[in-house]
């Protein structure tokens, strides 16, 4: 991917970025609205995918489980089909520039600005005992990771459009400033991207720090515990499959039933009119599982498979590296720091 980023804008491929965050597992949300794409997109452009572990660091964290987790994310993104012989793939706190393109775009952002985000606010009324400087700090982070490598494209859920938002606005004022630097990023966000709720309570999304294990399913889960999630999942009044808005529960799930199988939510209506919420629930529930089946099996064998990991991450990170320093050298230049290169 180095080579093709020499080329004109014409010549290359567009640059897809996005980062995801090591906690809990890759759920059933997480998989449609984001990691699914992730594995198509790689077809058609030049992808770089992280995992944010120093985001994660914004809320407390025990060290062994947080390692165990990040590592285990990794062997997810390979089993869901993120391939480095297309992609990058790594840990973002393997590649210093994230860090240190921080630096000098947060002294061309304003508090101001940052204190005015939605997650910021969510995030410190929730974690009132611990509104660190990196809580704050957090779209920054994502802007440096993002103008970084001149991403074009940032596919991203809904809620983290405002962070988005944000790295544009730094861009354009930095580029104003300093002269054409950073390329200014569009996000990207998927069709079906941001609609897949929860199973105990269908009008919030599902979210894979959720304490309520029934909400979720997670990719690695196996068929049983994936059916039975399915089964007592929240539905609502009357015995009609149909995607309505006075009907959450069926509409979620038969999104998820046409997303998993590649059907249409028409064509999943229609294959089970006249079936019982029952059995539909454990279709879905099948459906569910026997295409998280090969990604629970790929997992275990890229965990078991340090070493495989240990050589992709650390590939992908040098790449990474060589190809964020160019910007960064430009940055620094920029804004007049000494250079004796
Ligand atoms: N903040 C994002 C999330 O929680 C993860 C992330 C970090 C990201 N850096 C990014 C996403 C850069 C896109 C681009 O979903």
């Amino acid at each position: 991917m180095a080579e093709t980023t020499d080329k004109t804008p014409i010549e290359r491929k567009k640059i897809v970025l996005s980062g995801i965050q090591p906690t809990g597992t890759i759920t059933l949300g997480n998989y449609l609205g984001a990691v699914s794409n992730w594995g198509k997109m790689q077809q058609d452009y030049d992808c770089i995918f992280f995992i944010a572990d120093l985001h994660a660091l914004t809320v407390r964290r025990e060290p062994a489980e947080f390692r165990q987790a990040c590592l285990g994310f990794f062997a997810q993104l390979l089993a869901c089909g993120i391939d480095p012989a297309k992609s990058l793939l790594y840990f973002q706190s393997h590649v210093p520039e994230h860090a240190e393109l921080q630096w000098i775009l947060n002294c061309n952002t304003y508090v101001g600005e940052a204190s005015r985000m939605t997650q910021y606010k969510d995030k410190s009324a929730k974690h009132a005992d611990n509104i660190n400087m990196g809580l704050m700090d957090y779209p920054v982070l994502m802007a440096a990771d993002i103008l970084l490598f001149r991403s074009d494209l940032v596919p991203v859920g809904i809620d983290q459009k405002q962070h988005l938002e944000l790295t544009r606005d730094i861009a354009v004022r930095f580029n104003n400033r300093y002269g054409d630097t950073f390329t200014v990023p569009e996000p990207y966000i998927p069709r079906t991207g941001e609609k897949i709720c929860s199973l105990q309570d269908p009008t919030a999304k599902m979210s894979k720090s959720d304490p309520d294990a029934n909400a979720t399913v997670s990719v690695i889960e196996d068929e049983a515990t994936i059916v039975r999630k399915f089964k007592r999942a929240v539905t609502d009044s009357g015995n009609e499959i149909v995607a309505r808005a006075d009907k959450p529960g069926i509409t979620n799930l038969l999104t998820i039933y046409a997303a998993i199988t590649g059907k249409t939510v028409a064509e999943a209506e229609k294959e089970f009119a006249g079936s019982g919420y029952g059995t539909f629930k454990v279709a879905v529930g099948e459906a569910v599982a026997a295409a998280f089946a090969p990604i629970r099996a790929d997992y275990a064998r890229y965990l078991a498979d340090k070493a495989y990991m240990a050589e992709v991450a650390k590939d992908c990170a040098q790449k990474a590296s060589a190809f964020g320093r160019r910007t960064l050298d430009k940055v620094k230049r920029k804004v007049g720091l000494v250079s004796f290169k």
